[in-house]
């Protein structure tokens, strides 16, 4: 399938694998891309910019395909060294960078310079439209039931991608909720190039998390997501679990006076906690409604080649099946 993303990022399918803490390492990353996909590293997972180098250089042993590197600008207890980290990237000859989080304006020179193409991750419109201002060549436009940081707007993708469809001139992506062919074909019909998945891509035989992380993803439904931080406005969606249970007590009883320091304990330092160790109840970490799409654990290309098989058989036979003999006719003569 050819769109304006798989022309701009050079690959065969449109399907990214967004950036993902403590998940986005070189072995998921060089999976999705050896599948056609876009694989992406998350930089930050790497504690200096050396170690993100090593895993840059560890994701070219695994893959001779175009893959990216997420950097994240979100508040952080300590703010990381993003120009030594853009170094790194830059060095390590990497084309292209998911960016995420705050506005990558102040950045966007250092990026441009290198060639390197920037796809904003954005959860409004007018976010949207502020990337394509300061030079973004891409943008993943992330819904409400996305993992991670949906925004403080609450817009579902079914309204806020038509919408991004309306306004944008550059090229996006759908993220949040993406799972299978459904939303592909879906999102394509919306406007969208492609799609970006998070979620889904943990449940895979490739991604280097615990079991547990995995299981638990196969036995959550639709339902069993919630939204935290809400009141100092850093809304994450997470997998519901007795940390995060604890994390939105302690929100209740502070109200609009809580401040992070409150839920450190339920937020800092948990990753490692769950997709290393596997203890599922360490505290907050994203996750997707999408989750309730989840039913099994194929391999990263099992995965991509049953979404691509599966969209054009949407495509072709139920779609166009949809239509007359008449109007598909038509359909070919325009
Ligand atoms: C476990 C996990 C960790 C994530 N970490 C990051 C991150 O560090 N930076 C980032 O930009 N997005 C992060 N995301 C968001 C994903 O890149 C992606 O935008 C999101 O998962 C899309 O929604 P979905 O989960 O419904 O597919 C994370 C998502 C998950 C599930």
């Amino acid at each position: 399938m050819k769109t304006a993303i798989t022309e701009m990022f050079n690959i065969e399918h449109p399907i990214i694998q967004g950036g993902m803490h403590y998940v986005g390492f070189a072995e998921l990353a060089g999976a999705v891309s050896n599948a056609g996909g876009l694989g992406i590293i998350t930089g930050l997972t790497q504690r200096t910019p050396e170690l993100l180098a090593k895993e840059i250089a560890r994701c070219h042993d695994l893959t001779d395909k175009p893959f990216g590197v997420n950097l994240t600008f979100l508040p952080a207890f300590s703010a990381p060294p993003y120009p030594e980290y853009i170094a790194a990237i830059r060095q390590g000859g990497i084309k292209i960078v998911e960016t995420a989080g705050r506005s990558p304006e102040r950045y966007m020179p250092a990026l441009k310079a290198a060639g390197i193409k920037v796809i904003h991750k954005c959860t409004s419109v007018r976010h949207s439209l502020k990337a394509e201002q300061i030079g973004c060549d891409a943008v993943s436009v992330d819904g409400f039931e996305c993992g991670g940081h949906p925004g403080e707007d609450d817009m579902p993708n079914m309204i806020l991608l038509p919408r991004a469809a309306e306004e944008l001139k550059i090229p996006f992506v759908a993220s949040g909720g993406m799972a299978d062919a459904r939303s592909l074909v879906a999102v394509l019909a919306m406007g969208a190039a492609g799609m970006n998945m998070g979620t889904r891509f943990i449940a895979t035989k490739e991604a280097p998390v615990h079991d547990n992380v995995k299981k638990a993803l196969v036995a959550a439904s639709e339902l069993d997501t919630r939204l935290v931080m809400r009141a100092i406005r850093n809304t994450e969606r997470v997998l519901k679990n007795a940390g995060v249970e604890r994390l939105l007590e302690i929100e209740r009883e502070k109200g609009a006076k809580l401040k992070i320091e409150d839920i450190r304990d339920e937020v800092a330092g948990v990753y490692p906690k769950v997709m290393i160790d596997g203890d599922m109840d360490a505290g907050a970490w994203s996750c997707g409604m999408v989750v309730g799409l989840i039913h099994d654990i194929p391999t990263v290309k099992e995965l991509i080649d049953r979404i691509m098989a599966d969209a054009e058989h949407l495509i072709r036979d139920r779609l166009m099946g949809l239509l007359g003999t008449e109007s598909k006719a038509s359909l070919k003569v325009a």
